[in-house]
């Protein structure tokens, strides 16, 4: 049977660090800020910001909370975005994804400016982190990398398999991954919705990581025996028996999987506290980096 990562534990770990390292940040006259903006009612990403602003407020993070209706112009919210950018007591700003369909993510995403961007998904963190000099790395990603390090998985020289290539898991992870670097070097496949026999690729992997954002599609047959599991997937799926009427999986079917691996992440209580971890911590850098600047005038 694998051994869980236990992502909850890990995180509670990290964010006593990074508690720490905002005391240390307040001393020096620096309260850090993040701005967390909603737009519309989207019952997951209501239930994520809400897990960001808690976070926030349990190491010592100031959140500035904007929760907007899902009929604000583009115009409007590209506004708020601009007051956030311009407020200087705000070190990070996060709009949650999706947006609604008639506002550009891309337009809102370049708004917020590579400086505050704590999400890591402007295009220039982007840019700097495939090219080795990393500022803001995307959350969800960043996460892995930890989890991996944490369990004393070293990825050099190993097959990694990841299913999935959004711009906020896929892509990102498979440049962190691909850096000469410590803590990284690995041999990269990325597959995809064109990938031709998936199980072909997956059953290669020392290390695989799901994240197509597709309930149970990795199964234990697709798995190399003793290979390292990360599931990035949070998929809702209906559960009667529940008080809410649904339940989370990840994308890897855990019963048939933790026979096969030799350690896997439980959905949920794995990779979705690191996401908000790293988030706190990109915050903190951010903050850090106002306290050693020289006040404005
Ligand atoms: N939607 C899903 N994941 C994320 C994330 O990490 N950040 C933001 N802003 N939106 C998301």
């Amino acid at each position: 049977m694998a051994q869980i990562i236990d992502g909850k534990q890990v995180s509670a770990r990290m964010r006593e660090d990074i508690r720490r390292r905002v005391e240390t940040v307040r001393d020096r006259g620096v309260i850090p800020g993040l701005a967390v903006v909603l737009v519309g009612d989207n019952p997951a990403s209501h239930s994520y910001v809400k897990a960001k602003e808690a976070a926030c407020g349990d190491v010592g993070i100031r959140s500035f909370d904007r929760r907007l209706p899902s009929d604000i112009t583009e115009a409007d919210l590209l506004a708020e975005v601009a007051a956030f950018r311009a407020n200087p007591d705000v070190d990070g700003i996060l709009v949650q994804l999706p947006l609604p369909h008639h506002i550009s993510e891309e337009r809102i995403t370049d708004a917020i400016g590579s400086e505050k961007d704590v999400d890591g998904f402007h295009p220039e963190n982007l840019g700097r982190m495939l090219l080795g000099r990393p500022r803001f790395l995307p959350c969800t990603p960043f996460g892995v990398m930890k989890l991996l390090e944490t369990i004393g998985i070293d990825p050099a020289g190993k097959e990694v398999v990841i299913v999935g290539r959004s711009n906020i898991v896929g892509k990102p992870l498979a440049s962190m991954l691909v850096q000469k670097a410590r803590g990284a070097n690995a041999t990269v496949t990325v597959c995809h919705t064109a990938t031709e026999r998936l199980e072909y690729h997956t059953k290669r992997a020392d290390i695989l990581i799901a994240a197509a954002g597709k309930a149970g599609c990795i199964s234990g047959d697709m798995i190399k025996p003793q290979a390292v599991v990360i599931d990035v997937g949070v998929n809702r799926v209906e559960d009667a028996s529940r008080k809410s009427g649904y339940r989370l999986v990840g994308d890897v079917d855990f019963s048939s999987a933790e026979r096969v691996a030799s350690w896997i992440t439980p959905v949920p209580g794995g990779v979705g506290p690191m996401t908000i971890t790293m988030l706190l911590s990109n915050t903190v850098d951010s903050a850090e980096s106002r306290a050693s600047r020289p006040a404005d005038g």
